[in-house]
Order: C-alpha cells, then structure tokens, then sequence
C-alpha cells in the first residue's frame, strides 16, 4: 500500500527516503517553539524540510551571515538530521520597497494600516522599485545568492530552493517588470533575473542540489501577479535548466491575495485538492526534471495516484503536516483512519500569522507533539 509515497527519489544527486516534503512554511513562531515544530515534523518521517525565506543579505533577522542567524540554522539542520530528514534553505530576496514604505509606519504603528492593507501598499511598491533598480545593484542581489548557498551549506543544508517568486517573480512578470534593458522586456530578458541567482549559486557549488519554486501565473481566470505566465514557460523553464536547476517546485505565483496560493476549501477557484498540479502537466513537457507539486495535498489514496501517474515525484505540503506533524508515519503504518486531516479552514495557520500570533492549527493540542 502506498509504495510509491514510501519509495525513495533523487533530486539533484541526493536521495530522499520517500516522496513527502514539508513546503515552505514562514512560521512566525519564537525560536524554541519553531524548533519544537520543525521537531515534531522531522520525526514523523517526512523525507525533507524546506526552511521558507531564508534571506540572501548578509544583515538583518535570520541572515545566514550573522552568528545569531547561523546558530538559529545549525541548530535547525542538526534537529532535522537526528530524525534521518533532510533539509532546504529556501533563498529568497524580498522585492518590498522598505525605504518607500517609512512613510506608511506612523499608520502601521497605530494599526489605521491593516495587514492586508499593508500588503497592498507593499505591492503598489513593487513595479516602480524592480523598474528603477541599478544593474550595478542587482549583479549584487543575484551574486548574494551564490555566497549565501554556501553559507547554508556550511551550516548543515543539504539543499537551497531558490525562491522564484518574491523578487525573482517580479523580475519575471510583464506585470511588474516594465525595464527596458537587459532584464526587462522579452521573457528571455524577465528570465535574466532568475538565471544569474541560480548561475551564481551553480558557480559556487558546482555539484550541489538546486530546487526552483516555479511561481505560475495563469490568465482565464486571472490568478497571481509575479512569476511566469503559463504560456512563457517553454522559454523560461530550459534558462533555468541550463543555468543549474536540478529540480522544480511548482505552484501559484503570488503578489495577489494569500488566500489564492494558501486556499482555503471554499476557494472559488483552487477548493480541490492538488487545485496547482496544472502546472506540473504543463511543466512535465518541457524538463525531465523531478517535480514536487503543492497546494491542499491532503490524502494518501490521491497523493499516491498523482505520483503513479507521474505528474508528480515529490508532494508538499505545508497545512496537511502542521495538522498531523505524523502523517507519514501514520501512512507508513497502514494508519491513515488516525491522520488529523487538514480542513483547509487557514483559521490558525495563514490566520495565526496574519494576526501575528504565529502558526498554529486548530488541531493543536489534541496530538500528543502540539501540546
Ligand atoms: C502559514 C504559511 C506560511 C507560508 N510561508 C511560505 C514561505 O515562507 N515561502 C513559500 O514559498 N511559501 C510559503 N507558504 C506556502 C506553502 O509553501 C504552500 O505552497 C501553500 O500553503 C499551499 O500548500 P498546502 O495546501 O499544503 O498548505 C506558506 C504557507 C502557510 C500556510
């Protein structure tokens, strides 16, 4: 039962024990609480954790290149190995304006800018601050990423994701990159961007695995703002081959609501489970690479089928292990009737987040790990 979830896969040259990946999840939890979690999930067996934006930048909160910031990752890589789990720095550079935004903190810090707003007030920034950057200084971002992939690597990652949406997804987007030289007009030129992150992290470390959070945008309905019309990835997909991708994480592209790429069950577009898996068909064309699918994987019997059938090689999730941190464990055992199974409700996950309580599940509290 179940043997293709519990069989082993290879991205990149390093072998998974099974083909359950915890996604990147940005927990907004205190430090030993995030490791209590990330604990819990480790143990219950899934094959890999992606750590969620990880910053390129060598200052700021949880830099790679601080002591504080390389404590907090040793002491996660390490938690993650003593349970026989591998583990991902996701990278990411942010493509939010926070010089722009001062003007906005005297409404942040008397709450008249809700969250949502200031989510809205962050994307406005995002087309003039990606148009107007200097070359000088995005040959700085995207060579960042390759000293901060070695960085990770010291400290105990087994893998990098590069985050290809935040400023990899603007960059990309004819919706927000309107430059008009090399890294802007063609899809070839939106590609650029992308191409030099994974190219410098591929020159750093010639041999190491590098996954690409592949962010799709689709028209018909109109769904996510940054990251790559679905038409553009013949183009885009072989740059990022080429420049040293050794596997895709495919899903929405952002920079609209967060409940279109974390969907709750009564999503108008995205309610049924495996609701992003289009966009693997649309990939599995075009690459021979492994592609890991994500967004509202709950159920072994359907998670099974997708990856017998190949559109799939590897399934995320994010939610579905938050609720039931043993889901593997439970499959493996033939005890899926005990899996606490996520009702996309996003109440206390993308909610607890939202009002910056930190992640949590409604489930808390009745599973022996989340008390
Ligand atoms: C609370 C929360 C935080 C998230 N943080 C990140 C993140 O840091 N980086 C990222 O790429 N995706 C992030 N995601 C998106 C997930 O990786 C995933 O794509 C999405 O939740 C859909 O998968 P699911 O249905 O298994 O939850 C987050 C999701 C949730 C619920």
């Amino acid at each position: 039962m179940y043997e293709t979830i519990n069989s082993p896969v290879t991205l990149g040259g390093l072998t998974l024990k099974n083909r359950i990946i915890f996604a990147p999840t940005s927990m907004g939890l205190k430090e030993d609480e995030l490791l209590a979690k990330m604990e819990a999930i480790a143990a219950g067996g899934c094959a890999m954790i992606i750590i969620g934006d990880v910053p390129v930048g060598k200052r700021g909160f949880h830099s790679l290149f601080t002591r504080k910031g390389a404590a907090y990752y040793r002491r996660l890589t390490a938690a993650a190995h003593e349970h026989g789990c591998l583990i991902c720095a996701q990278l990411h550079q942010s493509d939010s304006d926070w010089k722009g935004m001062l003007r906005f903190l005297p409404g942040i810090l008397t709450k008249r800018i809700s969250h949502e707003g200031l989510r809205r007030l962050l994307n406005d920034q995002i087309s003039p601050y990606i148009t107007a950057l200097p070359p000088e200084k995005i040959r700085r971002i995207t060579s960042s990423f390759g000293s901060a992939a070695l960085e990770a690597k010291k400290l105990g990652f087994d893998m990098v994701q590069v985050h290809g949406d935040r400023m990899c997804g603007s960059f990309s987007s004819s919706l927000y990159n309107k430059r008009q030289d090399s890294y802007g007009g063609s899809p070839e030129n939106r590609a650029r961007f992308a191409v030099e992150c994974v190219s410098a992290i591929r020159s750093a470390l010639p041999q190491f695995p590098i996954d690409f959070k592949l962010a799709v945008r689709r028209e018909n309905p109109h769904y996510g703002n940054a990251g790559i019309l679905q038409e553009e990835l013949p183009i885009f997909v072989p740059l990022l081959e080429q420049a040293g991708v050794t596997s895709f994480h495919v899903t929405l592209a952002n920079h609209g609501a967060l409940t279109d790429t974390i969907p709750p069950a009564s999503h108008p577009f995205f309610s049924q489970e495996g609701c992003f898996l289009d966009f693997c068909d649309a990939l599995r064309g075009l690459t021979a690479l492994p592609l890991c699918g994500v967004g509202g994987l709950v159920h072994p019997s359907f998670i099974e089928e997708q990856l017998q059938k190949h559109r799939i090689d590897c399934a995320a999730m994010s939610r579905q292990l938050i609720a039931d941190p043993d889901w593997v464990k439970k499959v493996r055992e033939g005890r899926e009737d005990a899996i606490h199974y996520c009702i996309r409700c996003n109440q206390e996950c993308l909610g607890g987040m939202q009002q910056h309580r930190g992640v949590h599940c409604i489930y808390d509290g009745q599973i022996p790990c989340c008390k």
